[in-house]
């Protein structure tokens, strides 16, 4: 018996609501994204629009979190706290991880975002970040290990010439932000815990360009890379079917500053 629970239809569908209203605030989040603007202009946009649709900042006081948002620029790979002192320029890659508690359950999703015209450098972590969720989410299905999903990620990644961050995971979620299953982003397929239908977490995997490490400033969240290399990162939240996965953090729509080279794979991946 694994400890990790399985939501009735019930709470899927009250899942499926929190993913579509945590998404919704992403994507209004992509359209204000432009040099010049400040990670807090994003924070308070994110905490108004988390109101108005009836939904709570998640990050907001948790564990002491001081912000509504997680902002990441740069060499920063999560938990990044927004402030007016930090303004977006021309280049930067950003990631904004949203988390939205809907009726008491919980939506999380993050994109990296370009701003202005990206360094081949910064397309290169941030696509190789995009299709790790991507690989990762293919391997979901009930019956199939968790191994599985680190292990598509982690061979694609390093293959790339990237490198991918242990030190955070994936994670189940529900009424409860994080929980049972951790979802390690590196892996063996055909290791660990069998997936059930009904199971739900997140992907997040956080890709850099150099290594791996990544240390935690004073302030206690920031996390960077310990080369300061760049880092990107894309998270989903799914539940677990017969068949594969629903994506409940599924965005209805491309994303202008983040989705712009949809032909970087091609013709070879
Ligand atoms: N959204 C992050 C995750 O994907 C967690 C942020 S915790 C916070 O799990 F306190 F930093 F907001
Ligand atoms: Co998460
Ligand atoms: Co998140």
């Amino acid at each position: 018996m694994s400890n990790v629970s399985i939501k009735s239809t019930r709470e899927i569908e009250l899942m499926r609501r929190a993913g579509e209203i945590t998404v919704a605030t992403l994507m209004e989040v992509d359209a204000m994204i432009r040099p010049g603007i400040s990670t807090e202009d994003i924070n308070r946009f994110v905490h108004e629009d988390t109101l108005r649709r009836g939904a709570r900042p998640a990050p907001l006081n948790y564990h002491g979190f001081p912000k509504s948002v997680c902002t990441s620029v740069n060499e920063v790979v999560c938990h990044g706290i927004p402030s007016e002192k930090d303004i977006l320029k021309p280049g930067d890659i950003i990631n904004v991880d949203v988390t939205s508690i809907v009726d008491g359950y919980y939506g999380d999703t993050s994109v990296t975002f370009y701003v202005g015209e990206p360094s081949t450098e910064a397309k290169h972590v941030t696509e190789v970040a995009r299709r790790s969720l991507d690989l990762g989410i293919s391997q979901v299905r009930e019956g199939a290990r968790l191994g599985d999903i680190g292990a598509a990620i982690q061979s694609f990644a390093e293959k790339e010439g990237c490198s991918v961050v242990r030190a955070f995971v994936g994670h189940g979620i529900g009424r409860i932000f994080h929980e049972a299953p951790q979802v390690s982003h590196v892996g063996q397929s055909g290791s660990g815990m069998r997936l059930r239908a009904g199971m739900c977490f997140t992907i997040e995997p956080m890709i850099n360009l150099g290594t791996y490490e990544v240390d935690v400033l004073e302030d206690k969240w920031t996390a960077v890379t310990r080369d300061g290399a760049l880092s990107a990162q894309f998270e989903h939240t799914l539940v677990v079917t017969k068949t594969g996965c629903e994506i409940l953090t599924k965005r209805p729509a491309p994303l202008k500053n983040s989705e712009r080279f949809p032909g970087y794979w091609s013709p070879s991946v």
